[in-house]
């Protein structure tokens, strides 16, 4: 490699040690391709001379045959050359790009200027400390510009350079320059970004990129790499309070139990006093251990292992924190979500949240507005669709410990991921926990689902009967009560077309009505259950998420999936209701089989074969096994 200190060459281990000590710049570059990107990125690597010489020579050879420079260095080639090479297997496509200079080192993240692209901005974004925002100086403040730039203040970086590019289309116009500015200026002033350094540059003649050049004699401040090589890197981190949250707990033997994870935030010294946070246990720091022998002190940014000096309870996803400035534990905030995904958020659903090292069950409930990114306009909204960004309400299945995003990066920030395939659809930063979750407790009581389940001879349970509209469902959930109140069981049924003439009656036929019915549904039917009764639910409930929500709300064995197997063309035979044709006709929109999905369950507790076995031998075969589960007595 040709490097830029003659240091590597004469004293490899004087540069080693020259490099180690240096600064680290994280930034991510936002703009287009067009707004000359690769070019800037291609000429900062060049000039740093941080470029293996066989792509030095490729770079040259490009550049003559296909460079648009005139046979001259074409540095956007350069780059994107180098984005070619990862471009198998990576799904969030963000470039790290490392170079150095003698003042510092710097890694740039470069990310696709689409629109689309929101996930790899977010990406890059995170663990940035300035963004360069890049505009075409003939183009102005786009509404590309403004939506960086609120994704870049919304992740927490708050250093912007507004790199004014293609000054040289302009006639090096100061005016024009000063324009832009001030245009950016008022608009970044809106969304809280205030430190900002804004910079006139020509990428491809190297104007104010490394050296000022003749071209704009009016600009006075520093070159892009000056004021990249000396904006101050903040470590504010490390003066907050100490935050770990646990990675994993690590006990190797019966004498060491560690816990294990990065410092999120502040300082911890042997002896410290720290809290556990959600249990809220105290204890005190016995040892930080590292991979290089134990420490006095700890820092944000850096990975150990504490112990303590008392055995008490912490678990991975905990956080230990300073006992005398704990964060707050909460289970329901207002946060700002960005989603990230082509199928629309719903209000209702349930998606998994990982926040720090800790995954739990949150629903998006309701949607308080969508942000114009151009306007900053809040303008209603009932969902999120791709690139949205949203301040919503979240409630999550248990609490868990949390700063503010503006407090804390690591403890305020999330990611959503969708629970059937697995894939970031969302990612978000808590603004504030929401008053009414900390005053609402949960209330003891005496008599219990068991004392009320035991009292009527049973078990309670819940016989959740899923498949298309006229699969049959009613017809055999209402045989299957009749032969239990027969028995003397205690029962309820609750079919979906009777709760939406009354509870569900505002809602529809949209994905996000069906989700919201199905929640209401699965709520009750839990309060049912909760009375010690037998409860059958009769609804298509068409969605894989929603019937292992409801799962969810219930005990081991309390929840049994009942399929009703017909396929779509037996159930549109039978067309008992005659909706199947009107929904052919186009006469109802949202038809379930018809254009609205079904997901058929993958591992029902009981499957039954309605084109084999009649409505009368799928009660009995249900209610006998409910015999075998012991959920009614044999007789
Ligand atoms: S669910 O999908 O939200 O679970 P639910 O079981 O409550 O549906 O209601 C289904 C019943 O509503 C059907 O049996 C049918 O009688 C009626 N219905 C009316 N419109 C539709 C539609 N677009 N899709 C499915 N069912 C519909």
């Amino acid at each position: 490699m040709a490097h830029q200190s003659e240091l590597i060459a004469s004293d490899i281990g004087a540069y080693l040690k020259a490099h180690e000590h240096k600064s680290l710049l994280r930034f991510i570059t936002c703009g287009s391709v067009d707004d000359g990107k690769s070019t800037l990125i291609g000429r900062l690597l060049y000039e740093s001379k941080m470029i293996f010489d066989d792509q030095l020579a490729a770079l040259e050879a490009d550049s003559k045959k296909v460079g648009t420079r005139g046979g001259e260095l074409d540095f956007a080639l350069l780059v994107d050359g180098l984005a070619a090479e990862r471009e198998q297997g990576i799904t969030i496509d963000v470039a790290y790009r490392f170079f150095s200079t003698d003042k510092r080192k710097f890694i740039v993240a470069d990310t696709p200027g689409h629109e689309q692209y929101t996930r790899n901005m977010i990406t890059g974004a995170s663990t940035a400390d300035l963004a360069v925002i890049l505009i075409d100086a003939r183009k102005g403040v786009l509404t590309q510009s403004r939506r960086h730039s609120f994704l870049v203040s919304l992740v927490g970086i708050r250093r912007i350079v507004l790199a004014v590019n293609k000054m040289d289309l302009v006639s090096y116009s100061r005016d024009a320059f000063e324009a832009i500015v001030a245009d950016y200026r008022k608009f970044a002033q809106r969304i809280g970004l205030t430190d900002i350094t804004a910079i006139p540059l020509s990428a491809v003649y190297g104007d104010n990129i490394i050296e000022h050049g003749a071209n704009m004699p009016w600009y006075r401040g520093p070159t892009l790499m000056q004021h990249l090589e000396n904006v101050p890197v903040g470590d504010e981190v490390a003066t907050q309070p100490f935050r770990l949250p646990v990675q994993w707990v690590n006990r190797p033997n019966q004498d060491f139990r560690g816990f294990a994870g990065q410092v999120a935030g502040g300082t911890v010294k042997k002896g410290d006093r720290i809290r556990v946070l959600p249990s809220g246990r105290e204890s005190t720091v016995a040892r930080i251990v590292t991979a290089d022998g134990d420490l006095e002190r700890a820092v944000a940014g850096q990975s150990v292992t504490l112990t303590l000096a008392s055995e008490i309870d912490v678990s991975r996803g905990d956080v230990l924190a300073a006992s005398d400035a704990p964060p707050q534990v909460a289970s329901q905030f207002e946060a700002t979500i960005v989603w990230m995904h082509d199928e629309p958020m719903l209000q209702g659903r349930a998606y998994l949240m990982k926040a720090g090292t800790r995954t739990v069950t949150a629903t998006i409930t309701p949607v308080k507005h969508k942000i114009n990114v151009n306007t900053l306009e809040q303008l209603p909204a009932e969902r999120l669709e791709l690139n949205d960004i949203g301040v919503c309400e979240v409630e999550l299945d248990r609490p868990i410990p949390f700063e503010s995003y503006a407090d804390n990066h690591t403890l305020g920030g999330f990611i959503l991921i969708d629970r059937l395939s697995n894939s970031t659809v969302g990612a978000g930063v808590i603004n504030f926990a929401l008053r009414r979750s900390q005053n609402v407790h949960w209330q003891a009581l005496d008599v219990d689902k068991q004392v009320r389940a035991r009292q009527k001879g049973q078990r309670a349970c819940v016989l959740w009967l899923t498949g298309l509209s006229g699969a049959g469902k009613s017809t055999i959930a209402n045989r299957i009560e009749k032969l239990l109140t027969a028995q003397g069981r205690h029962t309820y049924l609750l079919d979906g077309d009777n709760v939406r003439h009354g509870l569900n009656k505002d809602l529809g036929f949209t994905a996000q009505d069906r989700v919201e019915n199905i929640r209401r549904v699965a709520e009750v039917s839990k309060l049912m259950v909760d009375a010690g009764l037998i409860v059958l639910v009769s609804f298509i409930s068409p969605f894989r998420s929603e019937r292992r929500m409801a799962r969810a709300l219930f005990g081991a064995g309390e929840f049994l999936e009942v399929f009703v197997d017909t396929p779509l063309a037996e159930a549109e035979r039978r067309d008992v209701k005659g909706l199947y044709k009107k929904a052919r006709r186009g006469e109802l929109k949202n038809f379930t089989g018809i254009d609205s999905p079904y997901e058929a369950p993958e591992s029902p507790e009981i499957r039954i074969d309605t084109t084999s076995m009649s409505a009368d031998q799928a009660a009995e075969h249900i209610v006998h096994q409910l015999l075998d589960l012991k959920i009614i007595p044999s007789l």
